[in-house]
């Protein structure tokens, strides 16, 4: 085993990775360290004691989130804390009626920002065209998902909770008027933050194995691929059991979730939201 923490280190790593999979990993050992052991510990909290998030907590969250690369330095994202109950609630109820959005002290609203650099460049007196590509509504997306899972590594690292919510995409047009945005700034997804519940506890949910997702020097799926994301369904089961889910098939799911535009929660139009909102996407 390659080892880069102490040795007392590796039992409570090989049952995250346990955890991770529910499959036997393969003889060639894993390295180990405190950073891999919050990264594999990750789960989605969606109970959340009513304890407020402090201001020095956000700090940190907000420097691990800018701390991410970013493409070229550009830095073209934001992000808005939101606090108060009210408007919690209505975005909440924009994003599909998710409680936890309510009950979660802190809501951080990750934005693809152009805005910023339009009026930069407007006083420079460059017009900044190049923002109107899809290539760089992508950078935005990628640079926005970077900073923000990095601030999701630090708030677990911290001892704190949180969950994605892309169901803010369910109303873009509408979040961004709750949210004061101008034109050319985009709510890409909220992070909900708070303290675990304790009474209520997610579990560690495992993925897809290796053998599915990882290919050496090229692309080639095989029946092996197959048969190893075919092997996943009954690690999940075991999880939904556990977690007192419905027990439902993943590839089921999944091709469930992604089987066309009615499947989509009104996220099919998402390409005309995104000309109104100042994005040509050329
Ligand atoms: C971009 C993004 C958006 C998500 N949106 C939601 C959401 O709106 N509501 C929700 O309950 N979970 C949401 N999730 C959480 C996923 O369902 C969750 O990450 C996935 O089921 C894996 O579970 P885990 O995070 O506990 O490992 C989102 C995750 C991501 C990455």
């Amino acid at each position: 085993m390659n080892q880069s923490a102490p040795a007392a280190a590796a039992e409570p790593f090989d049952e995250r990775l346990w955890a991770r999979y529910r499959q036997p990993h393969g003889p060639e050992g894993v390295a180990v360290n405190g950073t891999l052991d919050v990264l594999l510990a990750h789960r989605s909290v969606r109970a959340f004691m009513p304890d407020l998030v402090p201001q020095s907590v956000l700090t940190s969250l907000i420097a691990a989130a800018q701390s991410a690369p970013s493409s070229s330095n550009l830095q073209v994202w934001s992000v808005v804390a939101v606090r108060d109950p009210d408007r919690k609630a209505r975005l909440a109820e924009l994003s599909g009626g998710q409680r936890q959005i309510i009950e979660a002290p802190l809501f951080l609203v990750w934005l693809i920002d152009f805005d910023r650099l339009t009026q930069l460049g407007a006083v420079q007196g460059v017009r900044c065209d190049a923002l109107d590509y899809l290539e760089t509504f992508v950078l935005g997306a990628v640079d926005t998902a970077l900073a923000a899972q990095n601030a999701t590594v630090a708030l677990e690292s911290l001892g704190y909770g949180g969950c994605y919510i892309g169901g803010i995409r369910n109303h873009p047009a509408e979040v961004a008027a709750e949210l004061d945005l101008p034109p050319k700034v985009f709510p890409l997804f909220g992070l909900t933050v708070g303290r675990p519940d304790p009474n209520r506890p997610a579990s560690i949910k495992p993925r897809l194995p290796q053998a599915a997702v990882l290919y050496e020097e090229a692309y080639a799926w095989t029946s092996a691929q197959r048969a190893a994301a075919e092997s996943y369904g009954p690690a999940l089961a075991a999880f939904q059991q556990e977690q007192g889910l419905p027990e439902r098939d993943w590839i089921e799911q999944a091709t469930a979730r992604t089987r066309g535009p009615e499947s989509m929660a009104g996220r099919h139009v998402l390409r005309d939201v995104l000309n109104q909102m100042g994005f040509p996407l050329n």
